[in-house]
């Protein structure tokens, strides 16, 4: 099981996205509760032509006539007000004032006939399949008040002719729309709820949007949207809920939206937002929400935040903030979630900050702090159910009072300068992770290990990195059964390991490397995790019964009987095909077959679904379904359906005459999205998965140039292999990727592991650079690319960059300042650099993905930054 797809920055989730609190408010919609009224027969011509209407749409809206629309019965044309999801109006019996149509399978697009129906004031078709354009003639629906077209796939731009309707609720959020926000829409006088979220909407917010004095809720996240917020919205004095988080403006926070006597919840999280906050504040602010977070805020926290006298949530973190945390913050009386986060901020925490009593969710991580922690911190925070001080340089010892804050369920102090004994957490009957690792912590006699027992939902545990001596306890084998994660490694621990552990049976996750232990991991612990995770893969949730069945025959159709005209491309596993199936939304699919003749292949083809099951992510190849089933012979057929894609593979644009040549932008946008993917396979499943073949021929290229992580062929999940290095590891049978992106210690027979993809990873960043490939015959007698960009780092780089690179900014610099240029370079030379760390020789000395995922973002956000200048 996965975490769901995440933005940048949080590694051990020390940034609390926020939108998961934004709740679209509003929704009084009394004006169009209108009842089914008993239809009356009518021959009237409009009540004939809503009739004859909702047969055109009962036609264009589905394509599954055994669906939701097959009550709607042709000879009916007296009782179609009692159809349902028709509303007729209650006075003019037979004419239809409302469709409502959520998660009815509709899955074909929204015919122009609609607005036939001419006394329409409310369309909820959320939650279907429709695909195509918003058709421009809703526009002539005089009197719709509300739209909802949420969660489907609709294309295209918004039409701008809905500004003559008299919607007050627009709702288009999870399509797939495109192009930018009509400024048409500012002009709708009732205008009150506005969600566009989850688009990929660009261009500026218009500049006239809020001067519907009915305004109450404006949502835009997840766009790329740029631009300023503009200052009519942004004074705007009917607005509550403003959320904006995940685009690309800029600009400075307007000073109006702090002076706002309306606003609940502002959330300007992840985007471009610069200059500081601003110091102004309204007594009777009723704001409650405020997201702040990953933007380019500057100066200091203004002391004015503390005058927000229901706040209850604050989070600013990933900014450059300034100067120390104002002591006013701890006056806020309701404030339960505070994240101040990756400020890198010097000096101490105000211990009065330790004393927010109403405080569920604290995260000071990463930060520069020199404090120890209050000696009463458990008392002062009762209610704290989330304490996160990784990285914030605090010291001194660990707090035993910790243990008295009985809603403790996180605890993350790692990575701190914290000694002593470690205390008994055993009180703390809800805690679920402890992860204390690299302080300079001692177990003293290991008490802390048995009251531990106590905790009975604890899932990870990480003490590595630490000063832990002497032998581990039998009451280790007393630890929770719902432990996944174990990491002791790097202590001081000698003796065995007791064979108590093997009763940790949930354990998933073991490390203690770097110790004193002698002798092996007992056999049954060994047993028990590969027992384990196949366990774990046949109850997991998302599993493909949930996802359409295709017969042998669909395939043979949807390829032209697997003709070569739509071979795609073809390896050792089998063959990928293009096809057409009638049932996906935009028909092409990749089809991806399995030649069953070679050793492997099946096993293959069950790894490729394991992982897919596993996995959801915008950088992974989402698979449509698996097909195992027999063909027209009788033999086995396997395959698998995935996403098409349109742009082919990395590996053709990096070497393909027919492409274009690959910008440094694209190639720096598609750098980051391989490592997101590999983050989150390496760092937020669990199991964590190693994708073990990556190279430029399995990354692909979506529609709008983002890359996608496929083939899981050889996808390992870590625990089914030993996974401490004090066994001595036995050569694994089966190939581990493909020659030249191969970390060397496979070759000498290492275990699975994560630092595998990294090496294949730095790799590919040498590759993108260089525009050569690693088995390029230049690379011979002991010179790898590695050695090869090594050489010439990093004053000479300029002289092995690929040509195309180089050309491309020639073209791009020639006109523009020179700093452009130098900027660039820059960046090549920062992302040189990564990829050297990364295919370091020694799997200790490269980067974890985590660390690389954060570095990349950072390069790619520079590199925007000069383009945007120019
Ligand atoms: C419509 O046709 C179906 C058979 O297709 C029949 O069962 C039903 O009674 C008819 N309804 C009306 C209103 O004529
Ligand atoms: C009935 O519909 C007509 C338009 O077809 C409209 O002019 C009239 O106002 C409606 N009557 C009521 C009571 O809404
Ligand atoms: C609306 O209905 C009329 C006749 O009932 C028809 O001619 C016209 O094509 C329909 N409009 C649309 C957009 O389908
Ligand atoms: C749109 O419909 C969805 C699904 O029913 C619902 O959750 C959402 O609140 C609706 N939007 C508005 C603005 O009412
Ligand atoms: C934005 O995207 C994130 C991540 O996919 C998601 O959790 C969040 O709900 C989205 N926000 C809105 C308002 O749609
Ligand atoms: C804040 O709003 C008040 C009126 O509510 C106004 O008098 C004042 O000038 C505003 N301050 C700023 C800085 O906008
Ligand atoms: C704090 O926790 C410790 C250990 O569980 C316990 O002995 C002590 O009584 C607690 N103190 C208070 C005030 O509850
Ligand atoms: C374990 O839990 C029990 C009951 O919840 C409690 O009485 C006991 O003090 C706890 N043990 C430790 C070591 O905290
Ligand atoms: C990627 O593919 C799409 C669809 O085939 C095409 O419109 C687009 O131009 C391609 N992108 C580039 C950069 O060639
Ligand atoms: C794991 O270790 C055990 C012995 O401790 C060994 O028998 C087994 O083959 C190993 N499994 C793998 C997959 O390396
Ligand atoms: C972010 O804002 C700064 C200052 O306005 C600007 O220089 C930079 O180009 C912006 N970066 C991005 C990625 O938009």
């Amino acid at each position: 099981m996965c975490d769901r797809q995440r933005r940048p920055v949080p590694p051990l989730g020390t940034l609390r996205s926020s939108w998961l609190l934004i709740l679209v408010v509003h929704s009084c919609l009394s004006s169009f509760a209108v009842h089914p009224a008993a239809a009356a027969a009518s021959s009237s011509s409009p009540s004939n032509t809503d009739f004859q209407t909702l047969l055109c749409l009962k036609l264009h809206l589905s394509n599954d006539p055994g669906g939701f629309l097959g009550s709607w019965k042709q000879n009916d044309s007296i009782g179609f007000c009692r159809w349902p999801g028709v509303t007729c109006s209650k006075t003019n019996t037979s004419r239809v004032v409302a469709l409502n149509l959520g998660s009815s399978g509709l899955n074909g697009q929204i015919p122009p006939c609609i607005t036939n129906l001419t006394l329409l004031a409310r369309i909820h078709f959320p939650d279907n399949q429709l695909s195509g354009q918003i058709p421009p003639e809703l526009g002539q629906l005089s009197r719709l008040g509300y739209l909802n077209l949420s969660s489907n796939s609709l294309s295209g731009s918004i039409p701008n002719t809905l500004s003559s309707t008299y919607l007050e609720v627009i709702d288009l959020e999870s399509n797939k729309l495109t192009g930018g926000i009509p400024g048409e829409l500012g002009m709708l006088r009732n205008l009150s709820v506005l969600n566009l979220a989850g688009n990929s909407l660009t261009g500026n917010i218009p500049i006239s949007l809020g001067s519907s004095t009915s305004l109450v809720s404006v949502v835009l996240a997840n766009n790329t949207l740029t631009g300023p917020i503009p200052s009519v919205l942004a004074n705007c004095s009917s607005l509550q809920v403003l959320n904006l988080v995940s685009n690309n403006l800029g600009g400075g926070i307007p000073p109006a939206l702090f002076n706002s006597t309306s606003l609940r919840r502002l959330n300007l999280g992840w985007n471009n937002f610069t200059g500081s906050i601003p110091d102004v504040s309204n007594v009777d602010s009723p704001l409650q929400y405020l997201t702040l977070s990953v933007n380019g805020l500057t100066g200091t926290i203004p002391s004015s935040l503390g005058n927000f006298s229901s706040l209850r949530l604050l989070y600013l973190a990933a900014n450059h903030f300034q100067g120390s945390i104002p002591v006013s913050i701890s006056k806020l009386p309701n404030l339960q979630e505070l994240d101040i986060s990756y400020n890198y901020l010097p000096g101490t925490v105000p211990p009065s900050i330790f004393n927010i009593s109403s405080l569920t969710y604290l995260s000071l991580a990463v930060n520069d702090f020199t404090n120890t922690l209050p000696f009463g911190i458990g008392y002062t925070l009762p209610n704290i159910q989330t304490l996160i001080l990784q990285q914030g340089n605090f010291q001194g010892k660990i707090p035993a009072s910790l243990a008295n804050a009985t809603n403790l369920e996180s605890i993350n102090l790692g990575a701190n300068a914290f000694n002593g004994i470690i205390p008994s957490f055993g009180s703390l009957y809800k805690l679920k992770q402890l992860i204390l690792a690299s302080n300079q912590l001692e177990a003293g006699d290991w008490s802390f290990m048995s009251s531990l027992a106590n905790c009975t939902r604890l899932e990870v545990l990480s003490l590595a990195t630490n000063k832990l001596q002497g032998s581990l306890p039998s009451s280790i084998g007393s630890l929770a059964n719902t432990l996944g994660a174990l990491w002791l490694h790097a202590n001081e621990i000698s003796g065995s390991i007791p064979p108590e552990t093997g009763s940790l049976t949930n354990l998933v996750w073991l490390r203690m490397e770097q110790n004193y232990i002698v002798g092996n991991v007992p056999g049954t612990i060994a047993f028990i995790i590969l027992k384990r995770s196949k366990r774990s893969k046949q109850s997991d949730r998302h599993s493909f019964t949930e996802m359409k069945n295709f017969s042998y025959a669909d395939l043979v159709k949807a390829t032209n009987g697997f003709s070569s005209d739509n071979l795609l491309g073809s390896g050792t596993y089998g063959s990928v095909y293009k096809g057409i199936l009638d049932s996906e939304a935009n028909g092409i699919v990749a089809i991806k077959v399995f030649n069953l003749d070679e050793l492997g292949a099946p096993k293959s083809f069950v790894a490729e679904c394991e992982a897919f099951r596993n996995t959801r992510h915008r950088n992974l190849v989402r698979v449509i379904s698996a097909c195992s089933t027999w063909d027209n012979k009788g033999n086995d057929f396997k395959a698998l359906i995935i996403e098409y894609m349109a742009n082919g593979t990395l590996e053709s644009w990096i070497y393909s005459e027919m492409r274009e040549p690959l910008s440094l932008d694209s190639r720096v946008t598609i750098a980051v999205d391989i490592a997101a993917a590999l983050d989150y396979l390496h760092n937020r499943c669990m199991p964590p998965i190693v994708h073990c073949d990556l190279k430029p021929s399995n990354v692909l290229l979506d529609n709008a140039m983002g890359a996608r992580l496929s083939d899981f062929g050889l996808a390992k999940f870590l625990p089914t292999h030993n996974s401490t290095s004090i066994t001595s590891s036995t050569s694994l049978g089966g190939p581990r990727g493909s020659i030249g992106y191969i970390a060397p210690e496979y070759g000498f027979g290492s275990k699975i592991s994560t630092e595998g993809d990294v090496y294949s990873y730095g790799i590919i960043i040498l590759e993108m650079v260089t525009g050569k490939r690693p088995t390029d015959e230049l690379f011979n007698n002991g010179l790898s690319i590695h050695k090869f960009v090594r050489n010439a780092f990093p004053q000479k780089i300029g002289e092995i960059l690929d040509p195309n690179i180089v050309q491309n900014f020639g073209d791009e610099g020639v006109d523009h300042e020179k700093h452009a240029t130098v900027g660039m370079m820059s960046c090549i030379l920062q992302l040189v650099k990564l990829g050297l760390s990364c295919s370091m020789e020694t799997p200790n000395d490269r980067p974890t993905m985590l660390n690389v995922y954060a570095e990349v973002s950072a390069i790619k956000r520079a590199f925007s930054a000069l383009c945007v200048e120019k």
